[in-house]
């Protein structure tokens, strides 16, 4: 199951790999993000907590480059990304997959051929090279046996597994998590948080994580950051944010959610 590291440009551990500088986002007169300040060191696993609406989703498009900030800077591996060429915009989006609350499969091809899509059109990687690269990821997400299934023949869960495996296909530096397990049956999160933890525990990708699973949270996070309001109003360690939140507001969010 150990994921080789290998990344096209390794970041140094411990180096900053995304940073927001006074971010502020508004559709119309909704400001959403006001003024965001915050960091991720690569290889760290940091995951955003805070109320629906509080602008968590909006973070992470910012991130794809789906949405522009109003104000404000930020940056991966140090290239900023607004403004910046298309071909800037290219290269930033091959650092990061993301993988999203609908799993968003392609529904007319086969398990094996949407997730050696990216690789061979994007990445320009041999057809052979790819599907070699997708039965260890399929095995990684434990799959192998479902290469050939079309996505409508899987379960939520399956289907999911399968998108995270297409995200890591990209060899990216950085995997964005948006709820990945709020559309899934009940009996089907539990498979998809524990390959979750396995990549966390076996790769050096750099993981942000939005989610309401707050044992996972708990169990993957060296770092948790409680959003609310446009801000980051409290972060730390999870024993700290879960055990002994200091913010009232981050007490009132955990009771209701826990
Ligand atoms: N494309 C959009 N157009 C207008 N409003 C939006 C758009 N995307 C998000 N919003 C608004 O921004 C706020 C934050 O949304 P979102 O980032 O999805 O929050 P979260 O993920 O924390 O639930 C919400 O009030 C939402 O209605
Ligand atoms: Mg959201």
């Amino acid at each position: 199951m150990k994921e080789p590291a290998s990344h096209a440009n390794p970041p140094v551990d411990g180096s900053e790999l995304i940073r927001f500088d006074h971010v502020t986002k508004r559709f119309g007169s909704n400001t959403v993000l006001d003024g965001l300040d915050f960091s991720v060191d690569a290889g760290k696993h940091v995951t955003l907590i805070g109320p629906s609406g509080s602008g968590k989703t909006t973070i992470l498009r910012l991130l794809m480059t789906l949405v522009k900030p109003d104000e404000g800077t930020i940056t991966v591996a140090g290239d900023q990304l607004f403004p910046a060429s298309e071909k800037q915009v290219r290269e930033v989006r091959k650092k990061i997959g993301m993988v999203f609350q609908q799993f968003n499969l392609f529904p007319n091809m086969k398990v094996l051929r949407n997730i050696t899509e990216a690789p061979v059109t994007v990445l320009g990687m041999s057809k052979d090279e790819a599907e070699q690269r997708a039965r260890e990821l399929l095995d990684l997400v434990g799959l192998a046996d479902r290469c050939d299934a079309y996505p409508t023949q899987l379960s939520g869960g399956q289907q999911q597994r399968v998108a995270i495996a297409r995200a890591l296909a990209m060899r990216p530096q950085v995997l964005l998590l948006d709820e990945v397990t709020s559309a899934l049956d009940p009996e089907l999160v539990a498979g998809v948080l524990d390959v979750l933890r396995d990549i966390a525990r076996t790769t050096d990708i750099t993981m942000l994580c939005v989610t309401h699973e707050m044992n996972f949270a708990r169990d993957i996070s060296d770092q948790v950051l409680m959003f609310d309001s446009g801000h980051v109003i409290e972060t730390g360690p999870p024993e700290k944010i879960f055990g002994d939140p200091e913010h009232e507001r981050t007490r009132e969010f955990l009771g209701a959610v826990l």
